[in-house]
């Protein structure tokens, strides 16, 4: 496990783009930490990588937004989860979440993927922890 701080916004944007540059399809990116942590700034970054004009913003009320990208020649989906108001895993679900997660087609980043253990329990995740720190954020992934 490695261990990074980041001092403002723009770096952890950046820290997004690095990570964004390792994903392909199928892979499905855990973010985890508290409300203002970080998780939607580091998603902006990925989102950046794949070329999405739109602005990213939370999903917490639709739950996910589907963004159609081109990744080395292939067309793919990005998929944005906000786990955060969710009642129970069987919510995503009933909206046919189980398509997109970890298809090799889409790429998937999840705001408070602790909300959504069962759904993630046979899938392999790349894990992001983003805390508060006195100078900033401190990112373990
Ligand atoms: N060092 C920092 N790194 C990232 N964001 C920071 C930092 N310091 C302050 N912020 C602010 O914290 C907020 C993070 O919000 P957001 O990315 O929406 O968090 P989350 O999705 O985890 O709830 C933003 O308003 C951002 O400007
Ligand atoms: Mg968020």
């Amino acid at each position: 496990m490695q261990e990074i701080f980041i001092k403002n916004e723009k770096e952890l944007v950046d820290f997004g783009k690095k990570i964004a540059t390792t994903l392909q399809g199928g892979d499905i990116l855990c973010l985890y930490g508290d409300l203002g942590a970080g998780k939607t700034t580091l998603t902006k970054g990925v989102a950046q990588v794949f070329g999405i004009k739109q602005r990213i913003k939370s999903p917490t009320f639709t739950l996910f937004n589907v963004y159609f990208i081109q990744l080395n020649g292939k067309s793919l989906k990005f998929v944005h989860i906000d786990a955060y108001r969710l009642k129970d895993e069987d919510e995503l679900l009933d909206i046919g979440i189980d398509d997109y997660l970890g298809n090799t087609e889409t790429i998937c980043v999840i705001e408070w993927a602790e909300k959504i253990p069962n759904l993630l329990k046979k899938k392999k995740c790349v894990e992001i922890r983003i805390e508060h720190a006195p100078t900033g954020r401190k990112i373990q992934y």
